[in-house]
């Protein structure tokens, strides 16, 4: 099945489930170069042998602009030109740094991506934000640009590890809760082994989730409004990841409980819909307590890129699938962290 979605900034075509000659017809082996990394280097099938290809180290470390500077030099070795196009055959890392490295190679060449992680496909390969980290900053440098197409091989995702798959799931779960609840009553039911063994069920999903946020990167490319709503579960989320090392899909997940406590308060949530989420969250391989301090959460809050003197635009949830972006002071915030906190127990 294939479809295209017509952005600012460019038009792409989603391809789902198609014969791999296909994408030798959109990414053609003799005027392509493949950029992967290492893991998926060792797992690439045999239709994927006829690119050339440039190998990166595994790992968020590789999103620099030290490995941007020597894919730059690959590239170069390869004779790369203006019509050369990149592939970018891996997780969000390697999609973001191939997106990054074809925006700014001798000004802009075309690129596609192969999203072989989950959260990949239902995420990072989607949407045209392409960067590198700087100086510990995520994402520090970066553009708006939109791959030509994006492949779909659910095939990858035989070898993707446990941990890989439960990261996938924490933001499946927030499509559910941020734009459309029927993902959430499809997973009522189901757990990580369940869509291992139904790779229809599971391909289904990953198709609604990449419509949710094709949908709402359609209506804000550029993150002026509505984007901001992908942000679900991250403010918190993030000063988890940064201070106790979590995963980024564990940090979300609890993320996640901390701003549905606060849409309870704030929004008007069912006060039942934290229990809930904490039920589907630990059914994904998630966790849903953690040992944290207020204090240095609190901290890692006000460094968020989106406060201003007085607090931080939070993205809360009215019900499920409805979300919005309002502003929480600094103390409603901390009253939320306390009452999670409190309720793990610590
Ligand atoms: N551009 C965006 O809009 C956007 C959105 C979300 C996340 N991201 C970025 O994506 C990155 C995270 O992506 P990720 O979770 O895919 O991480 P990742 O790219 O690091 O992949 C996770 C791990 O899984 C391995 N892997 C991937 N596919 C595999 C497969 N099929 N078989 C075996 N191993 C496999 C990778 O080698 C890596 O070790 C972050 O840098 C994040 O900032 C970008």
């Amino acid at each position: 099945m294939q479809y295209s979605f017509s952005f600012p900034s460019g038009h792409v075509q989603y391809f789902f489930g198609e014969d791999t000659g296909q994408l030798h017809k959109i990414a053609r082996p003799d005027t392509t170069i493949l950029i992967t990394d290492e893991h998926v280097a060792d797992v690439l099938p045999e239709a994927y042998s006829r690119y050339r290809k440039v190998v990166i180290p595994p790992g968020e470390e590789t999103k620099s602009l030290q490995h941007l500077a020597t894919l730059t030099e690959a590239l170069m070795k390869e004779e790369a030109h203006r019509a050369t196009k990149l592939l970018g055959v891996g997780g969000g890392v390697v999609t973001d740094i191939t997106g990054m490295l074809a925006s700014v190679y001798m000004r802009g060449i075309p690129f596609g991506f192969v999203p072989t992680s989950l959260l990949g496909m239902v995420d990072a390969s989607i949407g045209g934000k392409n960067g590198v980290n700087h100086a510990g900053q995520k994402n520090m440098l970066g553009t708006f640009r939109q791959p030509e197409f994006v492949w779909y091989d659910t095939v990858f995702l035989r070898t993707l590890p446990p941990e890989e798959w439960s990261n996938g799931f924490a933001e499946i779960i927030k499509y559910g809760c941020i734009a459309d609840a029927r993902i959430l009553t499809t997973l009522q039911d189901s757990d990580v082994a369940f869509y291992q063994q139904h790779p229809e069920q599971l391909a289904d999903l990953i198709q609604s989730c990449a419509d949710v946020k094709n949908k709402i990167v359609h209506a804000d490319e550029q993150e002026s409004g509505l984007r901001a709503i992908l942000n679900f579960g991250h403010t918190a989320g993030h000063a988890f990841e940064s201070i106790y090392g979590l995963s980024h899909g564990a940090a979300v997940g609890l993320g996640m409980i901390v701003a549905s406590h606060l849409s309870v308060k704030h929004d008007g949530l069912a006060p039942e819909f934290p229990e809930q989420l904490r039920g589907l969250l630990t059914r994904m391989g998630l966790p849903v307590t953690l040992d944290f301090s207020v204090d240095d959460v609190m901290t890692a809050v006000r460094l968020d890129k989106k406060r201003d003197e007085e607090g931080v635009k939070f993205v809360l949830i009215q019900q499920p699938g409805v979300a919005q972006v309002k502003p929480l002071s600094f103390d409603q915030i901390r009253e939320g962290l306390q009452a999670f906190r409190d309720e793990c127990g610590h």
